[in-house]
């Protein structure tokens, strides 16, 4: 899958394939443009207002506090681009939802991206400062993503738009993670939101899981957990991973998802050995990571893009297969095949495990 620019018609696509287009004017000024739209159009309420019933340019503006002819503007850009479907013209013109935006747009269904979507402004200052990144090599977000220092509006967002993404992929990782026979005790590091531990212990009844995340991550993620209505049977754990001890013997599964992205190549051989410790014999190890590709053409251009974004705003960037394999290996561990998922374009899983 990948971002195209298409010719609505004949000629368009002949002066396409010609070379005729200036493709990088797409690709920077009209992509901005869009993806404020899209940001702003989800700030102000604009696709809730359009929820009920289709509204005139007056109505949406009256009802999201924003300037009459602004919003005409705002609403000509959306329906372009499939956001919005428009009836009439002129000032009498209806506006309403299209099925796409009625599925991701709308902050009470179910696949909602609302919250990742104004996350992206935070996203937006770092993607801002690639040219430091470039100069420097060393990610801009403030290590963390900028840790505690980020105030709770950060980290309330932060958590959301994890789980808003998590959404679409926690039937699959739920079916196809590997659990080892038996398995009753299961770390989530990092685990946020706690989808991915929900799926995981809905679809095997014995388990249930702790997760391990930071405290001022929990405090925005437990009301999410809590809405899943597992109780008792996934529960968080404030702390810092590097320092809390994991215990000896004590799990079954250890899961970790897009976490190893934020420690480098040393840490992660240390967390490894002590997860190997943490470990029962019989129990696993599975890292699920965007991957580092071994080559850009097989990646596809949202993996590539995706990879430059890690590396843009994490301490590590992204971890190839064999890199995430050395740690299990060096600890003691047997990797497994990978996995890549299906519902996250570049994410895989590489597990491995503790012989009995
Ligand atoms: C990118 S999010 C991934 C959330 C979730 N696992 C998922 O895949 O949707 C990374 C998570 O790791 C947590 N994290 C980062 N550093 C950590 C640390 N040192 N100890 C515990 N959790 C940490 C963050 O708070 C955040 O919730």
């Amino acid at each position: 899958m990948h971002l195209k620019i298409a010719g609505d018609n004949l000629l368009e696509r002949a002066a396409l394939r010609l070379n005729l287009v200036p493709l990088p004017i797409a690709h920077t000024h009209l992509l901005l443009i869009l993806a404020r739209a899209v940001i702003e159009g989800a700030r102000a309420g604009v696709f809730e207002a359009l929820a009920a019933a289709p509204l005139t340019a007056a109505d949406v503006a009256a009802r999201c506090a924003l300037d009459k002819a602004a919003t005409g503007r705002l609403l000509g850009a959306l329906t372009a681009t499939g956001y919005l479907d428009m009836r009439g013209t002129g000032d009498g013109a209806r506006f309403s939802l299209t099925a796409m935006s009625r599925k991701w747009m709308l902050p009470e269904s179910p696949r909602s991206l609302h919250d990742q979507i104004l996350f992206t402004v935070y996203e937006d200052e770092w993607i801002g400062r690639m040219g430091d990144f470039l100069r420097t090599g060393r990610e801009v977000s403030g290590g963390g993503h900028g840790g505690a220092a980020r105030d709770a509006e950060f980290w309330r967002l932060y958590q959301r738009a994890m789980r808003a993404i998590a959404a679409g992929a926690a039937g699959e990782v739920g079916q196809r993670t590997f659990v080892p026979r038996g398995a009753r005790a299961m770390l989530d590091i990092g685990g946020s939101h706690g989808l991915y531990s929900v799926a995981i212990c809905r679809r095997h009844p014995a388990l249930s899981a702790t997760i391990l995340d930071l405290p001022e991550a929990i405090a925005h993620a437990a009301p999410l957990l809590a809405a899943e209505g597992l109780g008792d049977r996934v529960t968080h754990l404030p702390g810092d991973v590097l320092a809390t001890d994991l215990g000896t013997d004590r799990y079954d599964l250890v899961f970790l998802s897009n976490v190893v992205h934020h420690f480098d190549a040393a840490t992660n051989r240390a967390l490894f050995a002590r997860i190997a410790r943490a470990l029962r014999p019989g129990g696993a190890v599975i890292v699920q990571e965007l991957i580092r590709p071994e080559t850009y053409e097989r990646t596809g251009q949202m993996g590539a893009l995706l990879d430059l974004f890690f590396a843009l705003t994490s301490e590590a960037g992204t971890w190839s297969l064999s890199e995430i394999a050395s740690w299990g290996h060096a600890a003691g561990l047997s990797p497994r095949k990978p996995m890549f998922l299906r519902t996250i374009p570049g994410s895989a899983q590489q597990g491995a495990v503790k012989r009995a």
